[in-house]
């Protein structure tokens, strides 16, 4: 069906919420898909006991997550890069890791012991660095609340780039990898993992009033990322020298990131490669850059997103520039 205007799309939006049906191992919470074992891990997750001093690093998925989560480890720690030799992974805790996990349902990698992410925090003594994809209505309830002053930065990247950079993500879920066209249809009428992708940008979004919330734009980052290291070591209670800066970009520029093992995903994809489940070449550290959607999207799909966003976004004040 030839789709030439912004009406046109719509109703191609339309349609596709329609057509589209949520993967039989998908549940929907508060709005939220996710896979279905999370119905265990909500009741824990609301009630959760949260600290004043936790740093939170929440985001939709792929806006830029493991760069921020790293410039917050190292901004709250002192600089400490031998202490960022410890893997991300066990570094933060991802707070619905185990629900996740179901991704890999019927796959030999489920009988490998994952760690209770709750358990885990309960018995850390240390402060606590924790990362969730969740919307804030899926948060716990004393953050929700605002019972606790728990620190929560929360990334946003533009929706185009996003989308496209779940979908390289999904070769490590052998059971989300499909085409890409078949993956843009569930992501954009909301039937993907995490989706809706507005309601969870924006549910952080109206929050950011709160003066123990943050939000910063991958597309900044990417622009100018001395400015978001000062302003993300100000809400830390720290601050970052000139010769501190200058290591620190270094340590988080692309490159660095992308060969750096404690931060680029290498030992899960490693592990898939050895059970034979990496169907595809992967590397968390793509492209790195603002507008890559361009070369994988075709205009059609950019209309929709656009029209998509046009209709999810309107009068929020959030602005991507890409
Ligand atoms: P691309 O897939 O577009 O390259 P997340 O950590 O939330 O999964 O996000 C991953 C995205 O952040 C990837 O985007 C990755 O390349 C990008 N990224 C990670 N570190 C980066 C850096 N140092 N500079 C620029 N982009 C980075």
């Amino acid at each position: 069906m030839p789709v030439e205007s912004a009406t046109d799309y719509r109703k191609r939006l339309y349609e596709l919420k329609n057509e589209i049906k949520l993967d039989d191992y998908y549940g929907t919470f508060k709005g939220t898909v996710l896979i279905d074992n999370f119905r265990k891990e909500q009741p824990r997750i609301e009630k959760f006991e949260c600290r004043d001093n936790d740093v939170w690093v929440t985001s939709f998925p792929k806006s830029g997550t493991t760069w921020a989560q790293e410039m917050v480890w190292l901004l709250a720690n002192n600089l400490d890069y031998n202490g960022a030799k410890d893997s991300l992974e066990n570094r933060y805790t991802f707070l619905e890791g185990v629900a996740l996990a179901g991704a890999y349902f019927k796959t030999k990698l489920l009988k490998l012991p994952i760690p209770d992410p709750i358990s885990k925090l309960k018995k850390t003594k240390k402060r606590r660095f924790i990362k969730s994809h969740l919307p804030w209505d899926l948060l716990p309830a004393q953050i929700r609340e605002g019972n606790r002053k728990s620190k929560i930065i929360h990334v946003v990247r533009n929706p185009k780039d996003v989308c496209v950079s779940f979908y390289h993500h999904t070769k490590i879920f052998p059971n989300l990898y499909v085409s890409m066209e078949e993956y843009f249809d569930k992501f954009i009428s909301d039937k993907f993992l995490y989706s809706p992708y507005w309601n969870g940008v924006l549910s952080y979004w109206n929050k950011r009033h709160l003066p123990n919330v943050l939000i910063i734009r991958y597309e900044d980052m990417v622009n100018d990322l001395p400015s978001i290291i000062h302003q993300i070591a100000d809400f830390l209670d720290t601050s970052v020298n000139e010769e501190d800066m200058g290591r620190l970009l270094h340590h988080l520029s692309f490159d660095q990131m992308k060969n750096n093992k404690a931060v680029n995903l290498e030992q899960v994809t490693d592990l898939l490669k050895k059970h034979g489940m990496l169907k595809a070449q992967y590397s968390l550290m793509r492209k790195g850059k603002v507008g890559s959607y361009k070369e994988e999207l075709t205009e059609e799909m950019i209309s929709l997103l656009e029209v998509w966003s046009e209709i999810n976004n309107k009068d929020t004040g959030l602005v991507f520039d890409t």
